[in-house]
């Protein structure tokens, strides 16, 4: 099967230019404003931009064991609407994947299950050490440093050490210092305000644990990326830590603050939590910057129902894997950005942070991983026609300016809106993501 894109504006790993690619098959075959070739399909894409499709490192799909809140056939098709072909996944499903065992369960589910692209972390206990040490078919260790959804919590010292010194896989933690938390929660017990959850997970929390993670990468020689970065306090330590450290920023930690609360209550509590004004533009400053350099998602949803239970009750946690996209593009009309930076921040740097191979960038002979995008569209966030199960957003109501309008998963197009309606092709599944593992390379 062959496929010819035509006249897009192309966003090439040199910048970009108005040319033509070529699919064949899974790859991309030619970029070449003349190919001569006979195709079975041609899309004039004169006017559109076309990116390499997103790598969202961050996401909780939820299945097995949580699929009221999401599954991977809802996740992954909002991943085709959003321009996301390929996702890594956390372990805090049900069972933990926590076990090689439970690994290629979730690699099997989702080999049935997912339009796009997929890769699941191994997670961390205080008991798995041998799992972390031989772990397979994955990109790397996650260890919840802080506590957050489900019970997974690695705390204590001797274990992080032994972690850190003794396995070759990147690892990837959640850093919200536990004993900090605790003790606010504390402090703040009895309120019913959700506003509090910012002081319960305050920038001191997020401070400590990402200080003490990036000391033990730092001793141990060991590759490790930080999640889900907070604070514009944590910045300096990320930029100190050198080659081995890199970081990422969520569009709800660019976007929201302590004063949305009064607007969207718990619908944007998440861990770590939201923070202020001054936090969000010196982490926007960051990814200018250099210092963090991935954009990823943390789509965790949880049901409306869930969300609207009182504070503390209600679960931390909001769903953007099919909007990351469109708010980044709209950054880009409103001047604050490049196309360029862009397509860095959410596809070449993920690839390359996780040993993604043949991904993240558009060049023959890499895998046809597409997002054509009309920077022009205009369209409004809706919580009706959202793909995540849990069917809504915390930009709800919210217009934006540039939005995905078709999607290839290697080389299959998985995705189109035709006259504001979303069309999927469900014919066939996205692959298992392969990696060159830092760890396993550099060690
Ligand atoms: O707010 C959050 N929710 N942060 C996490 O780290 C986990 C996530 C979830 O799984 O619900």
């Amino acid at each position: 099967m062959k496929t010819l894109i035509k006249n897009a504006t192309v966003i090439l790993p040199g910048g970009a230019a108005e040319t033509s690619v070529l699919i064949e098959g899974s790859s991309i075959a030619a970029i070449d404003v003349a190919v001569q070739t006979a195709v079975d399909n041609v899309i004039d894409a004169t006017g559109m931009h076309l990116l390499p499709g997103v790598i969202d490192d961050q996401v909780h799909f939820r299945e097995p064991g949580l699929t009221h809140k999401e599954d991977l056939a809802h996740a992954s098709r909002a991943c085709a609407k959003g321009g996301v072909t390929s996702f890594l996944e956390m372990p805090n499903t049900l069972p933990n994947t926590v076990t090689q065992t439970a690994l290629n369960e979730k690699l099997k589910l989702a080999g049935s299950r997912s339009l796009v692209n997929y890769g699941f972390y191994i997670g961390a206990t205080t008991e798995n050490i041998e799992v972390l040490k031989h772990a397979e078919r994955t990109p790397g260790i996650k260890i919840f440093i802080g506590s957050s959804t489900g019970d997974l919590l690695v705390d204590e010292q001797d274990a992080l050490e032994k972690i850190f010194a003794d396995t070759t896989l990147p690892i990837c933690a959640h850093c919200e210092d536990e004993t900090t938390v605790r003790a606010n929660a504390e402090k703040f017990a009895g309120s019913t305000d959700v506003a509090v959850h910012s002081r319960v997970r305050d920038h001191q929390a997020a401070f400590i644990a990402t200080q003490r993670a990036i000391d033990l990468a730092v001793r141990h020689n060991h590759p490790f990326h930080v999640l889900h970065v907070s604070t514009a306090d944590e910045i300096e330590l990320i930029a100190a830590g050198g080659d081995l450290i890199s970081a990422e920023v969520c569009p709800h930690h660019l976007l929201f603050n302590i004063d949305d609360y009064k607007r969207l209550g718990s619908l944007v509590k998440m861990n770590p939590s939201i923070k202020t004004r001054l936090d969000n533009e010196k982490l926007w400053q960051a990814l200018l910057d250099g210092v963090i350099t991935v954009i990823a998602t943390d789509h965790a949803p949880h049901t409306i129902e869930e969300k609207q239970l009182p504070y503390p009750a209600c679960p931390s946690g909001l769903p953007a894997v099919e909007n990351s996209l469109a708010l980044m593009l709209d950054r880009i009309s409103q001047g604050l950005c490049t196309i360029e930076q862009v397509v860095k921040w959410m596809s070449s740097e993920p690839a390359r942070v996780w040993g993604i191979q043949n991904k993240g960038k558009i060049e023959v002979g890499c895998d046809a991983d597409l997002t054509l995008v009309d920077m022009t569209l205009k369209q409004v966030i809706l919580n009706e026609k959202q793909e995540t199960k849990c069917r809504w957003s915390p930009w709800h109501g919210t217009e934006l300016t540039g939005w995905p309008i078709a999607t290839w998963v290697m080389g299959h197009q998985v995705f189109r809106q035709l006259e504001g309606q979303s069309e999927f092709d469900h014919s066939r599944m996205g692959h298992e993501l392969r990696f060159v593992n830092r760890g396993l390379r550099d060690r």
